[in-house]
């Protein structure tokens, strides 16, 4: 797949600090691209460069061939936005929000009326549609802020922390329709600090910390390439002979096997999925009496204290 939006050591300097710092990353068209980071890492500067909302202080972008910085009319034409903060005109109503959004991207009058019904009732927000946007909760703004995105169905579509405050029934409905968007034909830059939706929504995940990139990958890919990350924990019944640990202890994807009390032995190891097969050999050969086994593979979460040197809860303070 050729690349729709290239950056080129995409750099974003406000006074003497470097927010994004020679950034190179490609975006496939039809993928979506997760950018994920702690706060203060620098996706929204990201974001809002692509969106020719702030200019690179170095380094550029191109969006399709069009370069942000020479052609910022063209670039706009192929992007749809949902900020990360919505701003609102306080006289407006989510309906006049989203019909004149519509309107400037030129759907026609009967198509606008259909489509504007169709999205907020989508977006559970038909019945709020007459209401004053300052009377709206956090997660509503957020909502009306995505309809103008799922409007326009742009070509690329970028979406800033899409349902930061938004319940968890609404996150499983936005994630279905973004996807939708995206299988519809639209290449999605999706930023966001959850890691759970960069997970389930990514083809790829670009992970940054301090504006620099640290990596990217498929999750699946990101997930394997940390050694011994999977964990296998078998249950004996009594104590498992030294044969048997020996003998676990061969396979090449076993990275450690830690015997803990209780007749427990934890394997720390790769590609879980193929030597689970193999171990359960190894156990029924030897007449091993197993009573449970468990297995898991490493999270984002994993990989993303891998990448950055920090747990969760050390990002968040970080960020602060
Ligand atoms: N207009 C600005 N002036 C000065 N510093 C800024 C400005 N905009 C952003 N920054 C700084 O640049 C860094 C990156 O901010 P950015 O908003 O891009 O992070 P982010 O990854 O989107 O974080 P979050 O997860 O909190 O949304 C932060 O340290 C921020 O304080
Ligand atoms: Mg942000």
């Amino acid at each position: 797949m050729p690349a729709i939006i290239r950056m080129e050591n995409l750099t974003k300097k406000f006074g003497n600090f470097v927010a994004v710092d020679h950034l190179n990353l490609e975006v496939e068209e039809g993928e979506i691209l997760g950018l994920l980071g702690p706060n203060g890492a620098g996706k929204t500067t990201t974001i809002l460069m692509l969106a020719t909302v702030i200019r690179p202080t170095e380094g550029t972008a191109y969006v399709r061939d069009y370069d942000v910085r020479k052609n910022p009319d063209k670039v706009r034409e192929l992007l749809g936005i949902a900020f990360q903060e919505p701003k609102m005109l306080w006289v407006s109503t989510p309906w006049d929000i989203v019909n004149w959004h519509a309107k400037v991207c030129g759907l026609s009058t009967s198509e606008r009326k259909q489509r504007v019904k169709e999205v907020l009732e989508a977006l559970d927000m038909w019945d709020y549609r007459r209401r004053n946007v300052h009377a709206l909760s956090g997660g509503m703004r957020k909502r009306v802020e995505l309809a103008k995105v799922l409007i326009q169905r742009p070509k690329i579509a970028i979406v800033d922390e899409p349902t930061a405050q938004i319940d968890i029934v609404g996150k499983h409905k936005i994630w279905r329709m973004l996807k939708e968007l995206c299988e519809q034909g639209t290449t999605m830059i999706l930023a966001t600090n959850e890691l759970y939706e960069a997970d389930v929504l990514s083809d790829r995940v670009a992970i940054m910390h301090k504006g620099k990139l640290l990596v990217c990958d498929t999750p699946k890919k990101l997930k394997d390439s940390i050694v011994g990350g999977d964990v296998v924990e078998i249950q004996f019944e009594a104590d498992p002979s030294p044969k048997i640990v020996e003998k676990l202890k061969q396979f090449k994807e076993v990275v450690k096997v830690v015997k803990s009390k209780s007749s427990m032995l934890r394997l720390y190891l790769n590609k879980v999925e193929e030597v689970v097969p193999k171990i359960m050999g190894v156990l029924m050969k030897d007449g091993a009496s197993v009573s449970s086994i468990r297995m898991s593979e490493p999270s984002l979460d994993d990989v993303f204290a891998h990448y950055t040197g920090l747990t969760l809860e050390e990002a968040q303070k970080e960020g602060g």
